[in-house]
Parts: structure tokens; C-alpha cells; sequence
């Protein structure tokens, strides 16, 4: 099932007239050695699946004492994260353990009351009722991108998946916190998270020694250094809020005018920050990963890119593109499915049972990992032909893929409550950047798919960016 451990991972790409396989890794072939499986996962988990896991299956492995159960099965898949939701509803030792620190109790790491009690709240203040609101946060902030690339020179060099995280990170910031975190604040708030996530490690040997809920990640001065500058920043804009000083269309504002109506919520400033730093974290760096992939499926596949302007020249001509745009831009639309198809930048939802149970043919034992890899699951040739190849067609119309068979944004109670912020965000990101430019990714560059917390080229994306005259 595992590949050995090797320090490198060989990629796929295959690109021949009008027909694109992206970059991939290669399946495993050789023997499966349980031990070296954890280094491996943690160099890249993507690598180390077989040919035959690519398939419509729950099957379940044994490491080092501890059982892994790995579901591809869109029934099985149902019946852990809907019908068998509190069972499952779990996040893994090693996810809780490696955000804790920065995030507390905060939605994406918790469970039992405390997700009961703040999903709902949750769910209110990221709502598609107020992407209006939003929608012309995400305006501003492309359009300040298009002036911002419009001043380099015509084939200028930029690493996109930095600039994407930029564009992102720039809207969540302004949503969240308002207009009033001033640039050098939403600077360090988004360097904090991404030095965090540099010292953190995702793999918790302590649940593979024994603990059923793994061990604290070791707080190095760096880390505490890192915790302490994204904290005192946010605690900051939480205590003006509170004070009435802050900016009223804010996220933190809604949480904090929802804790004055409701008192029994007993949100102070810790909580209340962990909220407001969970949806900044969850909220920026998967849509910044899926226009990066986005951008260079574009650049390897011409006659999609194609598509893509001729629909921008057909609904807007010369007007920038904007929210109410939004849908008759089908192609674009389909573009995003797709790269969130190929890409999942969630690219594993990682569970742990809390009682004994049975997934298909399988006996679940209490605290046992349970997996479901968006990756594999999306690249199964049951529920999509062709798996591997780039065809955004397949979402064009009113083509849907089997229920439970596509889930970038996961599924059941626990679902990506930014479905439609991220969604409309990329949509509309992409059309405005691709309106104006054309991006190029060198024809001889490897790109290398990397998982750790978000699914992205390893090393970023580098790319030239070429001025494309308006319609
Ligand atoms: C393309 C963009 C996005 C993708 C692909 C995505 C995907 C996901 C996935 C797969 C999960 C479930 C993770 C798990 O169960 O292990 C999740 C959870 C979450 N997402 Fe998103 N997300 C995106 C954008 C956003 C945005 C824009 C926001 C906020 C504005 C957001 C807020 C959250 C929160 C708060 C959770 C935790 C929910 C819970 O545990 O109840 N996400 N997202």
C-alpha cells in the first residue's frame, strides 16, 4: 500500500496536442515497509499510494500497533462524516496537537460542546447572505493586484503562489479584521502563521508511542515568539471591537455584537480570538492554493486558457469583471471545479473514532485514525474518467459528479462553512487577474505537488506575467 522512504519523489506530467496529465507522483511499485511510512508521509504524503488504492474501497492497515483506516467509497464516506458524524467528528491527535497552540479551542480543531455551541455562530458571520459585503472586498483587492502587476514590465518574474497567498491573505485580513488593521499588522499576521506552520510538525510520534490523543508539540522560543506576535495583534483588534472602536462590516465585529445579544456564549477575548484566527487561518491559504493550481493548469493547457477568454470577452468585453458576473461565467466556474478536483488543497480529512465501529467490512477499535483522501478519492476512475487528465468540461452545464464522490470542501455537519466565500473569492480572483494577464509557467519547470497542511507546489510557483490588452 506505502512506498519505501526516498528522498526524492518522481513526477508525472504528460501534456500531447489537447490533452493534459498534470504534474503527479508517480504510484508506488515497490515493497511496503511500515516503519519508513511515517518519514515518507511526512516528506510527501501524495507519494506513497499505490496504483490499486486509486480505487472504490475501505481498507484497513496496521502501523506500529495502531490501526488506519483508509475510506474511498463515496457510501463509506456518507456514513463517517453524516450519518455516523459524532462518531467521527474527531479531528486527529496529530491536527490538534500541531494547531493548539495557535489556534485554542477554535472551530477547526474542536468537537463536542464547544463546536456544537460556535459552528452555528461560525456558519452566521461567513454566510453567502453576506457575500455582497465581501464580494466587494474581493473586488477591491484584485483590482489593486491587476494596478500592482500593471506597473512591473511586460514578462516580469513573480512566484505566483506567493502572490496568490498576498491576494488572499490581503481579503481574509480585511474581512475578518476590518479595514483598520492597518498594512504592516495584516503583514505580520499573515508571516506569523506562515513561520508557524514552517515550525510545526504534522506527524505526532506520541500517538504512535501510546497516547490515544498524541503529545504537545515541543514550544521552541521561535514558536512561542511566532504564537505571541499573532496573538497580541489580534487580541488588539478584538479588545477595539469591544470598545466599540472597530470596523462595523468585520467578521470579529459580527462575533463580538453576537456575544453582547447572547451573554450565555461566554466568548471573552481568548475565545473570540481563536475564532477570528481559525477562519483567518482556514480561510487564505486553500483559496491562494487553489489559484496558484489554477494558474498553471491555464498556462500547461492553451486551449482551456482559451475558453476562459473568450467567456471574458463575451460577458464583461471591457469592463472588469465583478460578483454579478459571477454567473454566467461558466468556464471559469468549471476551471476552479476542476483544479479543486486535481488539487484538493484539503488534501486529506484525517478523523479519530471515538467508539468502536464498523465502516463497510471493517471493525473500527477506538482512537483508530480514519482517512479520507480528497487525492485519491478525486483521481479514481469510478467516479471520474479520465481521473488524471485536466478537463474542466466535465463540470460544464448541469453535470454533477456522484454525491460524496467530490468533496474539496469536505461534507456533512463538518463541512467547509467558506464554501462559498472560497469559491466566489477564486472565481472571481481568476477572472479579473485572467482578464489582464496571461501567466506563463516555464515549459521545462517540474512542478512537484507537496502536502503538508494545504496542497501546493513545493517550492512555490515561479511564472512570467504578460500584459493582455481588455477585450
Ligand atoms: C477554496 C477554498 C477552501 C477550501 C478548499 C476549503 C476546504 C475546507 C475543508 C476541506 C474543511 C474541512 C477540514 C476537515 O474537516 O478536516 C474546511 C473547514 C473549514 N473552513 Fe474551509 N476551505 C476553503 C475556504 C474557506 C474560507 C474562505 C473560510 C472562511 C471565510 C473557511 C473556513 C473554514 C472553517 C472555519 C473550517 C472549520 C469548520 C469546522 O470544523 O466545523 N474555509 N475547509
Amino acid at each position: 500500500m506505502f512506498r519505501n522512504l526516498r528522498p526524492s519523489t518522481d513526477i508525472i506530467e504528460k501534456r500531447q496536442n489537447d490533452t493534459l496529465e498534470p504534474a503527479h507522483a508517480n504510484f508506488y511499485r515497490g515493497k511496503p515497509n511500515p516503519l519508513r511510512l511515517i518519514l515518507q508521509a511526512r516528506h510527501d504524503f501524495l507519494s506513497i499510494w499505490r496504483k490499486t488504492d486509486y480505487a472504490d474501497q475501505v481498507t484497513s492497515i496496521k502501523l506500529l500497533g495502531r490501526q488506519l483506516v483508509l475510506v474511498n467509497s463515496p457510501d463509506a464516506i456518507r456514513y463517517v462524516v453524516a450519518k455516523r458524524h459524532e462518531n467521527f467528528e474527531r479531528k486527529t491527535p496529530q491536527m490538534r496537537r500541531a494547531l493548539e497552540f495557535l489556534l485554542g479551542d477554535g472551530l477547526f480543531i474542536s468537537d463536542g460542546e464547544t463546536w456544537k455551541q460556535r459552528r452555528p455562530l461560525v456558519n452566521d458571520i461567513v454566510h453567502k447572505n453576506r457575500l455582497p459585503v465581501f464580494g466587494k472586498i474581493m473586488e477591491k483587492t484584485a483590482n489593486e493586484m491587476v494596478e500592482r502587476w500593471s506597473a512591473l514590465p511586460d514578462g516580469a518574474g513573480v512566484n505566483v503562489l506567493y502572490e496568490m497567498a498576498g491576494l488572499t491573505a490581503e481579503i481574509i485580513s480585511r474581512s475578518v479584521f476590518g479595514n483598520d488593521l492597518g498594512e504592516e499588522a495584516a503583514n505580520a499576521v499573515s508571516q506569523g502563521f506562515e513561520s508557524y506552520q514552517s515550525l510545526i510538525d504534522s506527524i505526532n510520534l506520541g500517538y504512535f508511542l501510546g497516547f490515544d490523543d498524541g503529545l504537545p508539540v515541543l514550544r521552541t522560543p521561535k514558536l512561542r515568539r511566532s504564537v505571541s506576535r499573532i496573538h497580541g495583534i489580534i487580541d488588539k483588534v478584538v479588545e477595539d471591537h469591544l470598545a466599540g472602536r472597530g470596523d462595523d462590516q468585520s467578521m470579529v465585529e459580527l462575533l463580538v455584537r453576537r456575544q453582547q445579544r447572547n451573554p450565555e456564549l461566554k466568548l471573552d477575548v481568548v475565545a473570540l480570538r481563536n475564532e477570528a484566527a481559525t477562519i483567518f487561518m482556514a480561510g487564505h491559504e486553500t483559496t491562494a492554493a487553489t489559484l496558484t493550481w489554477a494558474w498553471y493548469l491555464l498556462s500547461r493547457a492553451p486551449w482551456v486558457e482559451k475558453a476562459v477568454h473568450d467567456e471574458l470577452s463575451r460577458v464583461c468585453g471591457d469592463r472588469t469583471p465583478t460578483m454579478e458576473d459571477l454567473p454566467a461565467l461558466d468556464w471559469c466556474r468549471a476551471v476552479i471545479e476542476e483544479t479543486l478536483r486535481l488539487y484538493p488543497p484539503v488534501p486529506i480529512l484525517a478523523r479519530q473514532a471515538t467508539e468502536a465501529d464498523r465502516i463497510g467490512d471493517v471493525d473500527i477499535k477506538p482512537a483508530s485514525l480514519v482517512l479520507i483522501v480528497p487525492w485519491l478519492l478525486h483521481r479514481t476512475e469510478a467516479f471520474f474518467k479520465d481521473a488524471h487528465l485536466f478537463k474542466p468540461e466535465r463540470f460544464l452545464g448541469d453535470k454533477r459528479p456522484i454525491p460524496y464522490s467530490y468533496i474539496p470542501f469536505a461534507a456533512g455537519p463538518r463541512v467547509c462553512p467558506g464554501l462559498q466565500f472560497g469559491l466566489n473569492e477564486a472565481i472571481l480572483c481568476l477572472a479579473v487577474l485572467a482578464q489582464r494577464f496571461r501567466i506563463r509557467v516555464a515549459d521545462d519547470l517540474k512542478v512537484e505537488p507537496q502536502c503538508r497542511l494545504t496542497l501546493r507546489p513545493r517550492s512555490g510557483l515561479p511564472v512570467t506575467l504578460h500584459r493582455r490588452g481588455k477585450a
